[in-house]
């Protein structure tokens, strides 16, 4: 970033920490109403969800080692980052207590399922700070809402403590969400129409963190379904707020999704010429699995599948509303 948006985006890195030390503290010992919890407001379902969430946020150290190298050379996103990182730890260590303090899980069978977790590791989706920041708006805007849907589960059931939980991570992945969104504002102040391409690449390739790497996956998504999260809502209730706050219009996403595609297809063909002039390569230079590595917008767009995928999602940003 240019000086001048690094200097705003440490003084937003400022307030945003200021607001989180004064106000949004919370205390994993003491603002959580353990003792309040009654056996009967055990729930395989709500244990699932919680050991399912838990799970991604389990991933903390590929996200944090991962992200905060990212972004070492920008004083308000590098600080920001390790901030990120002590305030996620507690959403994982307080679900897990949950777990452990009401029986539903035991210390064997969440250490077996940490084992599980460990096994795999997540890698970042992709591959520049400002895409980065991208996925970071809309993946914390979505967490915020599936902790809201489980907040409102819980308190349905009449669990205080599940729902202490939820509120508080919930707020947290709100203020998350909001510093991203800060940060992309400035992103697209300073470079419009390379901030819109990258929006529309990253929305067109979106998917939550990590929910692909835990274990027993299909099982756990048809329960967590119940909770009625499905891309619908994730356009209406995430995207779209956030468009509207950052006054980006759909029609600019679908016409950046748009050159992002004619690109694409350019480059590949570039190549393609360039491969049927090479004597004794096999002339298909485009499958070639090595071409375009190091390309800017990564692996995911160059393959056919990656593409449409792309161009379905854009449509569909068209079509709801
Ligand atoms: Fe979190
Ligand atoms: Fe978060």
């Amino acid at each position: 970033m240019k000086p001048r948006s690094e200097e705003r985006l440490y003084r937003q890195y400022m307030e945003f920490f200021e607001k989180a030390e004064r106000k949004r503290r919370w205390n994993v010992f003491e603002d959580i109403p353990w003792d309040d919890w009654k056996p009967e407001y055990a729930s395989e379902e709500m244990a699932i969800s919680a050991e399912t969430f838990c799970g991604v946020e389990m991933y903390l150290p590929d996200y944090t080692s991962e992200g905060l190298n990212l972004v070492r050379d920008s004083f308000g996103q590098a600080w920001f980052h390790a901030n990120w990182g002590y305030e996620e730890s507690k959403h994982s260590f307080s679900l897990r207590e949950y777990l452990l303090r009401t029986g539903q899980r035991s210390y064997d069978e969440m250490r077996e399922y940490e084992r599980k977790i460990f096994e795999k590791r997540w890698s970042m989706p992709f591959e520049t700070p400002r895409e980065m920041a991208i996925y970071g708006a809309l993946q914390e805007k979505a967490t915020w809402m599936i902790y809201h849907a489980q907040l409102g589960r819980a308190k349905e059931i009449g669990d205080p403590v599940l729902a202490a939980i939820y509120r508080l991570a919930g707020r947290d992945e709100a203020a998350h969400a909001s510093f991203y969104q800060d940060t992309l504002a400035l992103c697209l102040e300073e470079d419009r129409t390379g901030t819109l391409s990258d929006m529309a690449h990253v929305i067109a390739h979106f998917k939550m963190p990590a929910y692909d790497l835990i274990p027993e996956y299909e099982q756990r998504i048809e329960v967590m379904r119940s909770v009625g999260i499905d891309r619908n809502v994730f356009f209406r209730q995430v995207l779209f707020p956030i468009l509207k706050r950052l006054g980006v219009t759909r029609r600019e996403i679908v016409v950046a999704g748009k050159l992002n595609r004619d690109a694409e297809l350019a480059r590949k063909e570039a190549e393609r010429k360039e491969g049927l002039m090479l004597p004794g390569d096999g002339g298909e230079g485009g499958d070639d699995p090595q071409a375009g590595a190091g390309e800017q917008k990564g692996a995911a767009t160059t393959d056919g599948d990656g593409a449409s995928a792309a161009q379905a999602a854009v449509e569909r940003i068209r079509e709801t509303g």
